[in-house]
């Protein structure tokens, strides 16, 4: 039939695993289609045919959830057409479609999730949420208790008000003029930590999320990552409703 696609493109395209990764699934027999399984690579199949992989049907992919430690010069996306690093290239076992919810600076490093599921990024990324994301910033220079009362207070970056929770300072280097800077933001705007030390003069050597909400990167390393606990997914969401109708 015309509109007839072979397996592994319907299953690609379906975005539960790339093309190469649907060959294999396929050949390893976790593919079954109308009930039956199906290990030959150029089997057709067509709009009415149900497709399922491990046993789910393909369009009805299970809500996965990750923790991501992100390491330095990766991009928080699914793809970058100059082909370089992105944060789905550290999850390479996993075949949903999983995106990062909110994102990183290329050069921030810290905790991000992904999920392939888009209600849950939605609530998370809801500007009214009152998850506390906790960053760690080396600046050049060393604020004063005047600068970290502003920080606090709210400072104008481009038009825009941005305003920390907390900010306080964990320790200043005086030989290195340079200070480690505690903030905790709960709102999540376009590179919003290094702009709010920007606009007050100290530009951010370093910048790293350690904290999202109750999850830290406790016994990890760059480039690591872990599935959530479903409890875990729960706490979550119940922090992100707490101010979201
Ligand atoms: N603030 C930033 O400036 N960059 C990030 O990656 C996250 C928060």
């Amino acid at each position: 039939m015309a509109n007839e696609e072979r397996l592994q493109k319907v299953i690609a395209h379906a975005g539960v695993a790339s093309r190469r990764k649907a060959e294999k699934l396929i050949q390893d027999g976790k593919v079954r289609v109308n009930g039956e399984t199906v290990t030959e690579l150029g089997t057709k199949v067509g709009p009415n045919d149900e497709v399922e992989v491990n046993g789910v049907p393909i369009d009805k992919e299970e809500p996965v959830y990750y923790l991501l430690y992100k390491p330095r010069g990766v991009i928080s996306s699914v793809s970058d057409d100059k082909g370089r690093k992105v944060v789905t290239d550290y999850l390479p076992e996993v075949d949903e479609r999983i995106f990062p919810i909110g994102r990183l600076d290329y050069d921030t490093s810290g905790i991000l999730l992904l999920t392939n599921d888009g209600e849950f990024a939605n609530l998370l990324m809801h500007p009214r949420h009152e998850v506390d994301k906790v960053y760690v910033v080396k600046t050049k220079g060393i604020p004063s208790k005047e600068q970290m009362q502003q920080l606090r207070k709210g400072v104008k970056a481009d038009g825009e008000y941005l305003k920390a929770v907390h900010a306080k300072i964990l320790s200043t280097d005086g030989k290195k003029n340079s200070a480690i800077v505690q903030v905790i933001l709960h709102e999540g705007k376009n590179r919003q930590v290094r702009r709010m030390f920007d606009s007050l003069g100290f530009p951010v050597d370093k910048l790293k999320r350690e904290r999202y909400g109750m999850l830290d990167l406790h016994g990890m390393n760059a480039g690591d990552y872990r599935a959530l606990k479903p409890h875990e997914v729960k706490q979550l969401r119940q922090l992100a409703e707490k101010n979201v109708e």
